[in-house]
């Protein structure tokens, strides 16, 4: 992507995975003006930037990406020459209880953003590799559906989305393909394995995980437990997506993963032995939480990504170990006990009217 490209739109920067992204290129890119653009929804929590949050290449804008005339005001205010999209419904049991919260911003919102970066960049469009823009959307493996015992996801699997929340994703894949393909809009898509690591909001499962260990309470385990997940850390992640956002290739998919498969109830059992270690609680403590109970309809058992695409052509490899990513972040977690009270208490939605309100 060429360097004049300097006016970014990050959207979902408050959230797990967009805090990441966003501290990365603010530090990264002192030159680039970083505009976090975020409802600040239940997953939304500015805290995740508190030591970002005054840096003169970086703005913060509360915004709702569903409200179309909201996101044209705002691409037409800062000329965005690039988007890299994260702002979703993220959470699978969320979707089975509210599946239209997640059409609406997942695919809605999309679409919106799709309609404006398309409306400011398409009177000056060439061909698509040569473009100045770009529009990045960050996608899931959950769109291609589930695995048997063995076998992986290229970048060729036919989409099988089965839950609400991976149906509404492979939509929006879907859509900023079309965009491409109809408008000649420079798009570009990573559908990436489960992440994990420091600032994970508490019901997924490894933070809700540590945090009940931790308060010694139960662990809930779904179904039996033997359902296949692969684990990849944040930081990798947010170097993927910088890679990709800069050299990877116009109107192409890679796929991003940890080569790192775990079934749940190993996962949790080896949590357990790290945070009795931690807690100095003696061996096999942690394991009595462990709680089976009723299964995720539609539970998907088993996802494993092939990231050779991604390795051979833009030489990403993950570079944090799965035993270093854990170690980081159960450490980080017993660290940041503030951060994950006010979460529990609700307090960690003021942050943005002590922080931001006067500015
Ligand atoms: P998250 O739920 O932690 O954060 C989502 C962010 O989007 C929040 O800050 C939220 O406030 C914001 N948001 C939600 N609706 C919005 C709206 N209508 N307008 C503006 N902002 C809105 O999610 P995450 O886990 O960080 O995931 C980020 C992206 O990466 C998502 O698109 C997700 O599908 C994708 N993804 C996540 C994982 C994972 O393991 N967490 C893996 C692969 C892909
Ligand atoms: O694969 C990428 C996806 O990973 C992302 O697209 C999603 O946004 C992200 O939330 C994550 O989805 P999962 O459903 O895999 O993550 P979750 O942490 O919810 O669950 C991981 C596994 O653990 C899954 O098999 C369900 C199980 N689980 C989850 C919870 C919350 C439990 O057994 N108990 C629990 O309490």
């Amino acid at each position: 992507m060429p360097s004049d490209s300097k006016s970014i739109l990050i959207t979902g920067g408050a959230g797990f995975i967009g805090s990441h992204v966003v501290r990365l290129f603010v530090n990264t890119y002192p030159n680039y003006k970083i505009v976090n653009l975020d409802k600040l929804t239940y997953a939304g929590n500015l805290e995740n930037l508190r030591d970002i949050e005054n840096k003169t290449n970086y703005t913060f804008v509360k915004g709702d990406i569903v409200n179309g005339e909201f996101v044209h005001e705002l691409f037409n205010i800062h000329k965005f020459t690039g988007v890299i999209h994260l702002a979703a419904e993220s959470h699978v049991d969320r979707s089975i209880s509210n599946p239209l919260e997640f059409v609406t911003t997942n695919i809605i919102g999309t679409v919106n953003l799709l309609n404006a970066a398309k409306q400011l960049w398409q009177p000056t469009l060439n061909t698509a590799n040569k473009s100045p823009y770009r529009f990045y959307h960050i996608s899931t493996d959950e769109v291609y559906g589930a695995l048997g015992a063995s076998g992986f996801f290229t970048e060729k699997t036919k989409y099988d989305p089965h839950s609400p929340y991976s149906a509404s994703k492979a939509s929006s894949d879907h859509l900023v393909r079309a965009y491409a393909d109809t408008y000649g809009l420079p798009v570009i898509i990573t559908n990436c394995s489960n992440n994990y690591g420091p600032y994970h909001f508490p019901e997924k499962l490894i933070p809700l995980a540590l945090n009940n260990i931790k308060n010694n309470k139960n662990i809930p385990v779904y179904g039996k437990g033997e359902n296949i997940r692969d684990w990849l850390f944040v930081e990798d992640h947010a170097r993927a997506i910088n890679l990709v956002f800069h050299k990877g290739k116009s109107g192409e998919t890679y796929n991003i993963g940890g080569h790192n498969e775990w079934k749940n109830i190993d996962l949790i059992r080896l949590l357990c032995k790290l945070m009795d270690a931690k807690l100095n609680r003696p061996a096999g403590t942690s394991e009595k939480l462990i709680t089976f109970v009723t299964d995720r309809a539609g539970h998907d058992l088993r996802y494993a990504i092939d990231a050779s695409k991604i390795k051979n052509e833009l030489g990403w490899v993950p570079s944090v170990s799965f035993e270093e990513g854990l170690e980081k972040t159960v450490d980080w977690f017993l660290e940041n006990e503030k951060w994950l009270k006010n979460i529990t208490s609700g307090n960690y939605k003021n942050y943005y009217e002590k922080q931001y309100a006067n500015r």
